[in-house]
Protein backbone atom coordinates (compact mmCIF):
# COMPACT_ATOMS: atom_id res chain seq x y z
CA UNK A 1 0.00 0.00 0.00
CA UNK A 2 1.24 3.29 -0.76
CA UNK A 3 -0.76 4.98 1.16
CA UNK A 4 1.37 6.78 4.92
CA UNK A 5 -0.44 6.40 8.19
CA UNK A 6 -1.82 9.66 9.44
CA UNK A 7 -2.78 10.00 13.23
CA UNK A 8 -4.69 13.11 14.60
CA UNK A 9 -5.18 13.63 17.88
CA UNK A 10 -9.15 15.63 18.73
CA UNK A 11 -8.92 17.20 22.47
CA UNK A 12 -12.86 18.52 21.55
CA UNK A 13 -13.11 20.87 24.75
CA UNK A 14 -10.61 19.85 26.98
CA UNK A 15 -7.44 21.37 28.56
CA UNK A 16 -6.13 24.55 29.96
CA UNK A 17 -3.53 26.47 27.94
CA UNK A 18 -0.90 24.98 30.79
CA UNK A 19 -2.94 21.37 30.77
CA UNK A 20 -2.12 21.93 26.51
CA UNK A 21 1.45 23.00 26.61
CA UNK A 22 2.01 20.19 29.10
CA UNK A 23 0.63 17.46 26.54
CA UNK A 24 1.62 19.44 23.54
CA UNK A 25 5.07 19.19 25.06
CA UNK A 26 5.04 15.49 25.77
CA UNK A 27 3.90 14.89 22.82
CA UNK A 28 6.77 16.39 20.67
CA UNK A 29 9.32 14.43 22.75
CA UNK A 30 6.88 11.06 22.65
CA UNK A 31 6.78 11.13 18.88
CA UNK A 32 9.88 12.10 18.07
CA UNK A 33 11.37 9.98 14.84
CA UNK A 34 7.92 8.78 14.72
CA UNK A 35 7.31 7.07 11.14
CA UNK A 36 3.43 8.20 10.97
CA UNK A 37 2.07 11.38 9.89
CA UNK A 38 0.74 13.06 13.08
CA UNK A 39 -1.89 15.69 14.13
CA UNK A 40 -3.22 17.53 16.90
CA UNK A 41 -6.22 19.61 17.27
CA UNK A 42 -6.55 21.71 20.08
CA UNK A 43 -9.67 23.78 21.19
CA UNK A 44 -9.26 27.61 19.22
CA UNK A 45 -8.64 29.06 22.78
CA UNK A 46 -5.13 26.38 23.28
CA UNK A 47 -4.28 26.97 19.58
CA UNK A 48 -1.18 30.29 20.15
CA UNK A 49 0.06 28.39 23.16
CA UNK A 50 0.57 24.69 20.92
CA UNK A 51 1.41 26.36 17.93
CA UNK A 52 4.87 27.29 18.65
CA UNK A 53 5.35 24.18 20.63
CA UNK A 54 5.19 21.64 17.43
CA UNK A 55 6.39 24.36 15.07
CA UNK A 56 9.08 22.31 13.02
CA UNK A 57 8.30 19.12 14.48
CA UNK A 58 6.55 16.40 12.73
CA UNK A 59 3.16 16.89 14.40
CA UNK A 60 0.98 19.24 12.59
CA UNK A 61 -1.16 21.82 13.81
CA UNK A 62 -5.40 21.24 13.21
CA UNK A 63 -8.67 23.22 14.34
CA UNK A 64 -11.23 21.53 15.19
CA UNK A 65 -14.03 23.35 13.07
CA UNK A 66 -13.89 26.97 11.25
CA UNK A 67 -16.71 29.26 10.42
CA UNK A 68 -18.71 28.73 6.72
CA UNK A 69 -17.74 32.65 5.97
CA UNK A 70 -14.58 34.19 5.25
CA UNK A 71 -15.26 36.72 7.85
CA UNK A 72 -17.86 38.99 9.21
CA UNK A 73 -20.85 39.69 11.32
CA UNK A 74 -21.24 35.86 13.17
CA UNK A 75 -20.79 36.23 16.58
CA UNK A 76 -18.95 32.97 18.61
CA UNK A 77 -17.78 31.80 14.77
CA UNK A 78 -13.97 31.65 14.10
CA UNK A 79 -12.53 32.45 10.68
CA UNK A 80 -10.22 30.78 8.49
CA UNK A 81 -8.20 33.75 8.63
CA UNK A 82 -8.02 33.63 12.38
CA UNK A 83 -6.80 30.17 11.89
CA UNK A 84 -4.10 30.81 8.82
CA UNK A 85 -3.28 33.48 11.25
CA UNK A 86 -1.69 31.33 14.23
CA UNK A 87 -0.23 28.23 12.06
CA UNK A 88 -3.26 26.05 11.48
CA UNK A 89 -2.54 24.08 8.80
CA UNK A 90 -5.49 21.54 8.60
CA UNK A 91 -9.29 21.53 9.75
CA UNK A 92 -11.12 19.11 10.85
CA UNK A 93 -15.09 19.78 9.41
CA UNK A 94 -18.11 17.69 9.75
CA UNK A 95 -17.03 16.01 13.22
CA UNK A 96 -20.30 14.03 13.95
CA UNK A 97 -20.88 16.40 17.20
CA UNK A 98 -20.86 19.44 14.68
CA UNK A 99 -23.65 17.32 13.09
CA UNK A 100 -25.82 15.68 15.60
CA UNK A 101 -24.96 18.33 18.61
CA UNK A 102 -24.68 21.31 16.57
CA UNK A 103 -26.69 20.53 13.32
CA UNK A 104 -24.37 21.67 10.87
CA UNK A 105 -25.66 19.83 7.60
CA UNK A 106 -23.94 18.66 4.20
CA UNK A 107 -24.72 22.07 2.31
CA UNK A 108 -22.95 24.09 5.67
CA UNK A 109 -19.91 21.69 5.94
CA UNK A 110 -19.86 22.20 1.94
CA UNK A 111 -19.33 25.68 2.42
CA UNK A 112 -16.50 24.93 4.63
CA UNK A 113 -14.65 22.79 2.52
CA UNK A 114 -14.53 24.47 -0.41
CA UNK A 115 -13.44 27.59 1.92
CA UNK A 116 -10.90 26.08 3.64
CA UNK A 117 -9.27 24.66 0.64
CA UNK A 118 -9.69 27.99 -0.93
CA UNK A 119 -7.61 29.34 1.83
CA UNK A 120 -5.04 26.90 1.47
CA UNK A 121 -5.77 24.65 4.20
CA UNK A 122 -5.37 20.48 3.95
CA UNK A 123 -8.76 19.30 5.62
CA UNK A 124 -10.29 16.01 7.70
CA UNK A 125 -13.76 15.90 6.40
CA UNK A 126 -16.09 13.28 8.94
CA UNK A 127 -18.67 10.93 7.56
CA UNK A 128 -20.55 8.48 10.06
CA UNK A 129 -24.15 6.70 10.32
CA UNK A 130 -25.79 6.87 13.50
CA UNK A 131 -27.05 3.57 15.65
CA UNK A 132 -30.34 3.93 13.93
CA UNK A 133 -28.91 4.42 10.64
CA UNK A 134 -26.51 1.49 11.21
CA UNK A 135 -29.45 -1.12 12.40
CA UNK A 136 -31.49 0.41 9.10
CA UNK A 137 -28.92 -0.69 6.94
CA UNK A 138 -28.22 2.73 5.79
CA UNK A 139 -24.49 2.71 6.97
CA UNK A 140 -23.37 3.11 3.69
CA UNK A 141 -25.82 5.84 1.87
CA UNK A 142 -25.23 7.76 4.83
CA UNK A 143 -21.85 7.62 4.27
CA UNK A 144 -21.98 8.28 0.84
CA UNK A 145 -24.05 11.00 1.08
CA UNK A 146 -21.54 12.85 3.36
CA UNK A 147 -18.88 11.74 1.49
CA UNK A 148 -20.37 13.24 -2.08
CA UNK A 149 -22.26 16.61 -0.43
CA UNK A 150 -19.18 17.06 1.47
CA UNK A 151 -17.13 17.11 -1.40
CA UNK A 152 -19.49 19.03 -3.57
CA UNK A 153 -17.64 21.32 -6.09
CA UNK A 154 -13.97 19.72 -4.97
CA UNK A 155 -11.86 19.97 -7.66
CA UNK A 156 -9.95 17.14 -8.51
CA UNK A 157 -6.35 18.69 -8.21
CA UNK A 158 -7.24 19.81 -4.38
CA UNK A 159 -8.21 16.39 -3.43
CA UNK A 160 -4.39 15.44 -1.53
CA UNK A 161 -5.41 18.01 0.63
CA UNK A 162 -8.84 16.32 1.89
CA UNK A 163 -8.34 13.16 4.28
CA UNK A 164 -11.87 11.37 5.17
CA UNK A 165 -12.39 10.14 8.82
CA UNK A 166 -14.79 7.70 8.87
CA UNK A 167 -16.43 7.92 12.36
CA UNK A 168 -19.62 6.23 13.09
CA UNK A 169 -21.58 7.92 15.83
CA UNK A 170 -22.55 5.39 17.88
CA UNK A 171 -18.55 4.04 18.63
CA UNK A 172 -17.28 7.78 19.25
CA UNK A 173 -16.87 8.50 22.93
CA UNK A 174 -18.79 5.38 24.25
CA UNK A 175 -16.12 2.74 24.28
CA UNK A 176 -17.59 0.49 21.70
CA UNK A 177 -15.37 0.20 18.71
CA UNK A 178 -16.44 -0.74 15.39
CA UNK A 179 -14.59 -4.55 14.60
CA UNK A 180 -11.61 -3.75 12.07
CA UNK A 181 -14.38 -5.88 9.56
CA UNK A 182 -16.93 -3.51 9.68
CA UNK A 183 -14.87 -0.41 9.46
CA UNK A 184 -13.03 -1.74 6.81
CA UNK A 185 -16.35 -2.85 4.89
CA UNK A 186 -16.78 0.68 5.68
CA UNK A 187 -13.89 2.41 4.00
CA UNK A 188 -13.74 0.28 1.38
CA UNK A 189 -17.08 2.09 -0.11
CA UNK A 190 -15.97 5.16 0.82
CA UNK A 191 -12.86 4.29 -1.21
CA UNK A 192 -15.34 3.36 -4.21
CA UNK A 193 -17.44 6.32 -3.61
CA UNK A 194 -14.13 8.74 -4.03
CA UNK A 195 -13.26 6.36 -7.37
CA UNK A 196 -16.49 7.02 -9.08
CA UNK A 197 -16.37 10.56 -7.93
CA UNK A 198 -12.38 11.35 -8.97
CA UNK A 199 -11.09 7.81 -10.35
CA UNK A 200 -9.37 5.42 -9.25
CA UNK A 201 -6.16 6.97 -8.83
CA UNK A 202 -7.48 9.37 -6.28
CA UNK A 203 -9.11 6.87 -4.69
CA UNK A 204 -5.85 4.97 -4.27
CA UNK A 205 -4.47 7.40 -2.36
CA UNK A 206 -6.90 8.92 -0.32
CA UNK A 207 -6.15 8.45 3.35
CA UNK A 208 -9.40 7.35 5.39
CA UNK A 209 -8.66 7.45 9.18
CA UNK A 210 -11.05 5.59 11.37
CA UNK A 211 -11.74 7.24 14.72
CA UNK A 212 -14.30 5.83 17.52
CA UNK A 213 -12.89 4.52 20.76
CA UNK A 214 -9.43 4.03 19.26
CA UNK A 215 -7.36 3.01 21.72
CA UNK A 216 -3.94 1.05 22.10
CA UNK A 217 -5.62 -2.17 22.46
CA UNK A 218 -7.26 -1.91 19.45
CA UNK A 219 -5.23 0.36 17.03
CA UNK A 220 -3.20 -1.96 15.35
CA UNK A 221 -5.64 -4.46 14.81
CA UNK A 222 -7.71 -1.63 12.77
CA UNK A 223 -4.96 -0.25 10.91
CA UNK A 224 -3.61 -3.73 9.70
CA UNK A 225 -7.02 -3.54 7.58
CA UNK A 226 -6.41 -2.38 3.63
CA UNK A 227 -8.40 0.32 3.67
CA UNK A 228 -7.63 2.05 6.96
CA UNK A 229 -4.96 4.49 6.58
CA UNK A 230 -5.20 6.10 10.02
CA UNK A 231 -7.03 7.08 12.98
CA UNK A 232 -9.06 10.48 14.16
CA UNK A 233 -8.33 9.68 17.88
CA UNK A 234 -10.42 11.89 20.40
CA UNK A 235 -10.55 10.64 24.54
CA UNK A 236 -7.28 8.72 24.22
CA UNK A 237 -5.66 11.66 22.60
CA UNK A 238 -6.00 13.91 25.76
CA UNK A 239 -3.12 11.99 27.66
CA UNK A 240 0.68 10.90 26.34
CA UNK A 241 0.19 7.21 27.72
CA UNK A 242 -2.47 6.17 25.30
CA UNK A 243 -2.02 8.78 21.94
CA UNK A 244 1.94 7.68 21.94
CA UNK A 245 1.16 4.25 21.36
CA UNK A 246 -1.87 4.71 19.39
CA UNK A 247 0.64 6.74 17.19
CA UNK A 248 3.50 4.17 17.33
CA UNK A 249 1.55 1.44 16.03
CA UNK A 250 3.27 -0.68 13.72
P1 LIG B 1 -13.23 9.04 20.69
O1 LIG B 1 -13.57 10.27 19.70
O2 LIG B 1 -11.87 8.54 20.29
O3 LIG B 1 -13.25 9.64 22.06
O4 LIG B 1 -14.30 8.02 20.49
C1 LIG B 1 -13.23 10.24 18.36
C2 LIG B 1 -13.64 11.53 17.71
O5 LIG B 1 -14.70 12.06 18.06
O6 LIG B 1 -12.93 12.07 16.84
Amino acid sequence: MSRSYYIAGNWKMYKTRPEAADLAKALVAGLRGGKHKYLVAPGFTLIETVAPIVKGTNIRLGAQNCAAEEQGAHTGEVSVLQLKDLGVETIILGHSERRHVYKEDDALINKKVKLALQHGFELILCVGETLDEREAGRAEAVCETQTVEGLKGVAAGDLNRVVIAYEPVWAIGTGKTATPEDADTIHAYVRQVIAKLYGQGAAEKMIIQYGGSVKPENAAQLMAKENIDGALVGGASLKTETFVPIAQFG
